[in-house]
């Protein structure tokens, strides 16, 4: 039986190696992490994150060939091949602030498998990483005078939060990059034999590192571009009369364009895309190309610009104040079906709305917990309510922020005969009805397409 080791058991580590554990029965499948409260988590009926079919996989495959343990070093020498899927956020000091990826607990990492390893082991890149940090993460490896060789593959994980179970079990492709030399090759051999267990021949893709390193990347960055794009223009629709979801369906039956990530909003959240993108405008200042760093810095720009706009506009529609307004947030998840918070919208909207003195009520069937976690000393300024009716009554506002299904499906008829009059809604996903609403009475605002007011004149 071959030893598998995975050390992060977070968004990534604990449910693409549950996937793994599944799908290759013959492998001992173990997932490490430093913070034991997460472990004990994994290893109990409430898991430390909300994935759709997450508990299933795991309910089946746990004590059978997947283990979370603390015992990072033990499992280490243990090990044949492993996976490091640990946290690599932009760096908030020194040289690269704000923008180069932190890649200290990666290397901790690599030192702490270089110590504790007694034989020669593939060691998989998981996380997202700057382009050619394989090739350090080598000279760390092999600077041993022990006689042991590692082979260094990069294996990114292009999983969606929210959708991961089914992106892992049916993914479009799996990339794995490695060395040309032959330990090199052989090693890419060994990571392609896990994922053909499920995954077609024909979308298992090997590279060479650096294209690898670099593809996950140049993914995140064209993900996020496609929704600056769109959010771009829904500014000029909202100027001129254009309708943003007309002009997406148009655009987007182009075969050439395609109609995904086409959804104008109030701007993309989570943990990968701004740090991924300021990474990668990081590299290209750093290789010394200014102009190529401007045009994908700028897609960050696009984003920060769409949340302030959003309550910019929220402010003049309330008569340009709602200092000790109530306003209800409905979604803190940064998007539908996920309790992550990290990055999201909801959270940029309500610090805004703290600052200009409203009273603010959250409000979320999942991601509460980390909402308030994520406010930390601010935390206690806001209210919050999971039922999504008690948070609106006595507002003045309501603002949705996450494309949670069911805040579509509210009787918003009882929602209004609550709030203060004049009630508005600011539909920052477009997934409402908006005539409907207007009917009511509601005084709606959604993203790139005309509002509807019930003001006379
Ligand atoms: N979240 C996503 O949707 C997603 C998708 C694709 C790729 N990624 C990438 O995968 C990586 C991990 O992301 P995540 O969302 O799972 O992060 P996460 O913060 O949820 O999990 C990382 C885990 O690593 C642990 N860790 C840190 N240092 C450690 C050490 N020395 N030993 C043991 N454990 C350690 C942390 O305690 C944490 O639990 C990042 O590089 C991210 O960019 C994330």
């Amino acid at each position: 039986m071959k030893n598998i080791l995975c050390i992060g058991a977070g968004y990534v580590g604990g449910p693409t190696m549950a996937v793994i554990a599944k799908n290759c029965p013959e492998y001992r499948v173990t997932v490490v992490d430093i913070n034991a409260e997460k472990i004990a988590a994994w290893n109990s009926d409430n898991l430390p994150i909300y994935e759709p079919g997450l508990d299933d996989v795991v309910h089946c495959v746990r004590d059978r060939n997947l283990f979370f343990s603390t015992e990072v070093d033990r499992h280490i020498g243990e090990s044949d091949i492993i996976f490091v899927s640990v946290n690599t956020p932009t760096k908030t000091f020194g040289q690269g602030a704000g923008k180069a990826a932190d890649l200290q607990y990666w290397e901790k990492t690599a030192r702490q498998i270089l110590r504790n390893a007694n034989s020669s082991k593939i060691v998989v890149e998981k996380s997202t990483l700057p382009v050619r940090t394989a090739h350090a993460m080598e000279r760390i490896l092999n600077s041993n005078d022990r006689g042991l060789h590692f082979d260094v593959i990069s294996n990114p994980e292009f999983l969606a939060e929210g959708s991961a179970i089914r992106d892992l079990e049916e993914p479009d492709r799996v990339l794995v990059g490695g060395r040309e030399t032959t330990s090199g090759q052989q090693a890419i051999q060994a990571i392609v034999d896990i994922y053909a267990h499920w995954v077609p021949q024909e979308r298992i893709i090997t590279t060479n590192l650096w294209s690898s390193e670099l593809s996950k990347l140049v993914a995140n960055a064209f993900l996020a571009q496609r929704i600056s794009s769109i959010n771009a223009i829904a500014n000029l629709c909202e100027q001129t009369g254009a309708n943003v979801e007309e002009v997406a369906h148009a655009i987007g039956t182009d075969s050439r364009i395609g109609s995904r990530f086409l959804r104008a909003g109030v701007g993309f959240g989570g943990s990968c895309f701004k740090k991924d993108i300021l990474n990668l405008v990081y590299l290209c200042e750093y290789y010394g190309l200014p102009e190529v760093a401007a045009y994908w810095e700028q897609v960050v720009t696009m984003n920060e610009y769409q949340q302030a706009n959003f309550v910019s506009k929220m402010i003049s529609a309330m008569f340009n104040t709602v200092a000790g307004k109530r306003i209800a947030l409905f979604g803190l998840a940064f998007k539908a079906h996920t309790s992550d918070t990290r990055e999201s919208p909801g959270l940029a909207v309500c610090r805004r709305l703290l600052a200009e003195h409203a009273d603010v009520v959250l409000s979320d069937p999942r991601a509460l917990n980390n909402a308030r976690l994520d406010l930390g000393s601010i935390s206690d300024k806001v209210h919050y309510e999971t039922d999504p009716y008690r948070a609106a009554e006595g507002a003045h506002a309501i603002a949705i922020l996450t494309e949670w299904p069911q805040f579509a499906e509210l009787d918003y008829q009882a929602i209004f005969n609550a709030m203060e009059k004049p009630a508005f809604i600011f539909d920052g996903r477009n997934i409402l009805n908006h005539q409907a609403l207007y009917e009511i009475g509601f005084n709606v605002f959604p993203v790139g397409r005309p509002s509807f007011t019930n003001f006379p004149g």
